[in-house]
């Protein structure tokens, strides 16, 4: 299912003005390997996150190859840090290519192993974590991850609308189910209050209260 009329898409795509040469390349890697990244509208809505709340820590569950991280961290300012995780050790080799060409590399650490092992390993608390492991761990990612947000920070999670399969399938697929348990719950929280954003393949937005 198209989330987004066709002709709006590409408006919004032509809107978006080009981006640094390291973006694009790995826009180009992810569209030549069919890799799943965020890609630009929602990279641009990251970046202006970080700079609408100030964050300085930020944990990112599931970085590939560090496409959302690159975005992230040009909104950083010196000392913020992106913790990537990625159970994927190529990945993390060509995330490192990356960030190194982007001149972002002294902000960001990779972690290779289970992100919600190494969430729940975490010591610290972050202002913005961005949730993007496979789909059917995502319930089982909110409760790690909910506590090692501060108050007032924000839990992006990506794909929530799945490309209109939370919808269409009956009976859901594990992948499927993951999701539609993560919307509910994250709307069920006490403590979060969120909204579902039908950006690319929807984003839920959850901030801390
Ligand atoms: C959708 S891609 C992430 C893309 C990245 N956030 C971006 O937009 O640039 C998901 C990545 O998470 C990794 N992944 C999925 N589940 C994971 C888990 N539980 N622990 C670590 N990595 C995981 C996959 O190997 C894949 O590279």
């Amino acid at each position: 299912m198209e989330l987004t009329n066709p002709a709006i898409n590409d408006y919004l795509h032509n809107l978006t003005p080009p981006r640094p040469q390291v973006l694009a390349e790995m826009e180009q890697y992810a569209k030549d390997n069919k890799f799943p990244i965020i890609g630009p509208l929602v990279g641009r809505f990251l970046h202006q996150l970080v700079h609408l709340t100030n964050a300085t820590r930020i944990f990112e569950m599931g970085s590939g190859y560090g496409y959302s991280a690159v975005w992230f961290s040009f909104a950083l300012k010196d000392g913020g840090t992106v913790e990537c995780t990625e159970m994927d050790k190529a990945n993390i080799e060509r995330g490192k290519r990356y960030t190194a060409a982007a001149k972002v590399a002294d902000h960001i650490t990779w972690h290779q192993g289970d992100a919600l092992e190494l969430m729940d390993e975490a010591t610290d608390v972050y202002d913005i974590i961005l949730n993007d492991v496979d789909k059917e761990q995502y319930p089982r990612a909110l409760e790690i991850a909910w506590p090692k947000l501060r108050r007032g920070g924000i839990m992006i999670t990506d794909n929530v609308l799945w490309s209109g399969r939370i919808v269409e399938e009956n009976p859901p697929s594990e992948s499927t189910a993951g999701i539609l348990e993560f919307n509910k719950r994250v709307y069920a929280l006490p403590d979060s209050f969120c909204s579902l954003m039908p950006i690319r393949d929807g984003l839920m937005l959850a901030v801390k209260v």
